[in-house]
């Protein structure tokens, strides 16, 4: 008896202090959101939106982690206007000219701190995560030469080389499914059915197969170096010995950005503490960076030299002429990687979908196309390959392109930028210093009055029928201005 109503007062003792340490967290939680906002120091209460989002960056967290930012900010901007208050620090701005005025050569703006979470190896930043005007024009001279339209020619014998690999691979699952055989190959399985073959396309047309081979294997796997520090530690040393382990490269990169958004829109201080509840995505990510350091770290001891993007880093030179080092190497390869493969994968993947969908436009551009490259098996003909400097001035193939990006921006967000000490004013609004402001590209690429009532509709004869001037300065699907 004793020792139980002993025991009793200790249980209720804990229980006790355990339910106002609960009370004095609920309290002390409650008061960091509700004090600033009631004392709203950057004036941004006449702003409208989502209540949560007014008082907590945790709405955008929230939406950033589902995947939805894109439809949930459109749907806010429908329901509340031009001026919509995404978090307690940021004004999301629906209107072409915010586009110039935030993100313009001379806005003043600086990308806000959301991108320190895309950066790896030990918080190495690279010309897409720095924030810093004078590093990120040191970084643009260093890599420059790389985007020129003399570079991007020069790969196109690479890119020419794997698109034969693919569309090999396609021709003859077709013609096994012509004679109503399905069958598979690597992680690709494909069914007969009407005299053609039924595959998924994700699975199966992977954006960049070299150096990972992937496309040769037809499987989304590539090995990677255990640990991402042994393998840049390992550079440039003959013979180095490194772990190995298999994963799935394409799930490592569209796991990485998106979950870098999530954990960005959060305050830096509780992005560690988050992390510790997605282990599983900390691990993707970290995969991504693994990838590339291994893929840097088997270059630099090959020596079979081959003409592509890691070459033209490697070339680069800043003003004193000195290479870059093995951090920033791997975090600007990384950014290679990460900015190229998923946004490159994901506008093809959805211009092929729109052609599907849309068989007038598909036998449109068809015909088009057949009469710049001459018909199949022809003297003009370039077997599978589209040479640029044939196509490069086809307007319905850029209508196309530009109708695809419109409706499936590979980046639909708004690109969060920070009001600069000066203050700003945007559309005739004053912006306080330190104020985030961005402009949604997925709902400014469906604004009625620019689009029309039919802005839903894939449609590529509007850009030559509308008013193409008004349309390209709410056409942002590469963002605009200095990054
Ligand atoms: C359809 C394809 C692509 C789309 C839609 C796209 C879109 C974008 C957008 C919207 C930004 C601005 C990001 C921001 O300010 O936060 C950006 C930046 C960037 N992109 Fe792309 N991109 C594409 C392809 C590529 C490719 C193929 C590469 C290189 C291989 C690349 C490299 C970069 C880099 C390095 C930056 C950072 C620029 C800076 O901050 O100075 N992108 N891209
Ligand atoms: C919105 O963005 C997500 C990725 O973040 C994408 O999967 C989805 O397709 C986009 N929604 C629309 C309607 O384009």
């Amino acid at each position: 008896m004793e020792i139980q109503s002993y025991l009793h007062a200790i249980t209720s003792n804990i229980y006790g202090n355990t339910t106002s340490l609960f009370v004095v967290l609920t309290v002390i939680i409650v008061l960091a959101h509700v004090v600033p906002y009631l004392a709203d120091p950057a004036g941004l209460r006449a702003y409208p939106g989502p209540i949560l989002a007014k008082v907590s960056k945790f709405w955008l967290a929230w939406v950033a982690y589902h995947g939805h930012i894109n439809t949930s900010v459109h749907n806010a901007h429908e329901k509340y206007g031009t001026f919509v208050r995404i978090s307690p620090v940021e004004v999301s701005i629906l209107h072409p000219e915010a586009l110039q005025q935030i993100y313009g050569h001379t806005s003043g703006t600086t990308k806000s701190d959301m991108y320190g979470a895309f950066a790896q190896f030990g918080g190495t930043l690279s010309v897409f995560t720095t924030r810093d005007f004078v590093e990120h024009t040191r970084k643009r001279k260093i890599k420059a030469h790389i985007m020129s339209l003399k570079s991007v020619v020069e790969f196109e014998p690479i890119m020419h080389s794997h698109q034969r690999i693919l569309v090999k691979k396609w021709d003859r699952m077709c013609e096994a499914g012509a004679k109503g055989k399905g069958g598979e190959e690597g992680s690709c399985v494909w069914q007969p059915g009407n005299g053609r073959a039924w595959f998924d396309c994700m699975q199966c047309d992977l954006a960049f197969g070299s150096p990972f081979g992937m496309l040769d294997a037809v499987r989304d796997t590539t090995q990677i170096a255990t640990s991402q520090m042994a393998a840049v530690e390992s550079y440039g040393v003959e013979g180095a010995k490194l772990e190995y382990v298999t994963i799935s490269a394409v799930e490592a990169i569209n796991t990485a950005s998106g979950f870098a958004v999530f954990l960005g829109v959060l305050p830096p201080w509780v992005r560690p503490i988050v992390s510790c509840f997605f282990t599983a995505k900390i691990k993707s990510r970290d995969n991504l960076g693994s990838m590339v350091a291994t893929a840097v770290a088997k270059r630099l001891v090959s020596s079979v030299s081959r003409q592509d993007l890691l070459s033209k880093l490697l070339e680069g030179r800043d003003e004193e002429d000195r290479p870059m080092g093995r951090q920033e190497l791997s975090a600007e390869s990384l950014c290679l990687l990460g900015a190229g493969s998923d946004t490159t994968a994901s506008s093809t993947g959805a211009i092929t979908y729109f052609l599907a969908q849309n068989p007038t436009v598909q036998a449109k551009l068809q015909e088009t196309l057949d009469q710049v490259l001459g018909p199949p098996g022809g003297d003009s003909d370039n077997g599978d390959a589209a040479p640029y400097n044939k196509i490069k001035n086809i307007e319905y193939l850029q209508d196309v392109i530009n109708e695809g990006l419109r409706l499936h921006s590979p980046v639909g967000m708004g690109l969060p930028r920070v009001v600069p000490a000066s203050g700003m004013t945007i559309l005739g609004k004053a912006f306080a210093p330190g104020t985030v402001v961005s402009c949604p590209t997925y709902a400014l690429h469906r604004l009625p009055s620019v689009w029309g009532a039919d802005a839903e509709v894939f449609d590529p004869d509007r850009w030559s029928q509308g008013d193409r001037t008004t349309m390209l300065k709410a056409f942002a699907p590469f963002s605009t201005g200095p990054r």
